[in-house]
């Protein structure tokens, strides 16, 4: 019986202080990131890798902080999805079409936290946008995954290559070209990039799922039951993490 104790006293879901636009930062980020020190402590963050993370946010959070804090949301799930799943199967995580993957709280944690740190490039305009995509948003919007891993490679390698895959286990997967590994991994570190970028993924799409200004997963006003059904339906080959994580309270 996996058990997950709840580790802060404001609940993460759901994100009250995002649930409408807002352009500039008019809420309190504080709470949430009271909860990512507690993850970081629950990881065993160094306290020079907490700053140097949270550093590589600071653009994202002057030009729009919902999305930062959306950042900071999916680095905490992302986090919990992955120790749940270590403690419910060992270390295998996701059975992929090809090979059972790996997870890693601490990896999933930092990459979750730095998925879209390049949305800090997007205008505005864009990040407020309800409706009415057009193509050159999208591909305006897609640019963030590249020029993420571009950013982050140098320094922090695996985090950038679990970055670089964080939009590709969903139906309309990008980017649809992906550069090679920046090193020579094992089979095993491969399954662990793999493991963690999907387990990223499930946790941006439920973040997602709960905004109103997200042209991802057109999420908002969506009632718990509809976001497990959206969830099962986005990841079928997950099904069967995914009744777990519900079940457990972990989504
Ligand atoms: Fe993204
Ligand atoms: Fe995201």
């Amino acid at each position: 019986m996996v058990q997950i104790v709840p580790h802060a006293s404001t609940p993460l879901y759901p994100p009250v202080w995002d649930s409408g636009l807002s352009l500039r930062s008019n809420f309190d980020s504080r709470p949430l990131l009271a909860q990512l020190y507690v993850a970081f402590t629950e990881v065993g963050a160094r306290p020079h890798d907490q700053s140097r993370l949270l550093l590589e946010l600071d653009r994202l959070e002057e030009l729009h902080a919902p999305t930062y804090r959306h950042c900071l949301r999916v680095g905490i799930l992302a986090k919990d999805i992955a120790l749940f799943v270590q403690q419910d199967s060992g270390t295998t995580l996701f059975v992929d079409p090809r090979a059972t993957l790996l997870v890693d709280p601490r990896a999933a944690l930092y990459a979750g936290l730095l998925h879209d740190v390049a949305k800090d490039q997007i205008p505005i305009e864009l990040h407020e946008k309800r409706k009415g995509w057009t193509d050159d948003d999208q591909r305006c919007i897609r640019t963030h995954v590249l020029e993420g891993y571009e950013r982050l490679k140098l320094r922090y390698a695996f985090t950038a290559e679990i970055v670089l895959l964080h939009h590709t286990f969903q139906k309309d997967p990008y980017p649809t070209v992906l550069p090679d590994y920046l090193h020579p991994y094992s089979e095993t570190t491969r399954k662990l990039i793999r493991g963690c970028a999907l387990t990223v993924a499930l946790a941006d799409c439920y973040d997602s799922l709960h905004r109103l200004n997200d042209c991802c997963c057109e999420g908002g006003d969506l009632t718990p039951q509809e976001i497990r059904a959206q969830m099962l339906a986005r990841y079928p080959g997950q099904v069967e993490m995914l009744g777990k994580l519900f079940d457990y309270k972990v989504l």
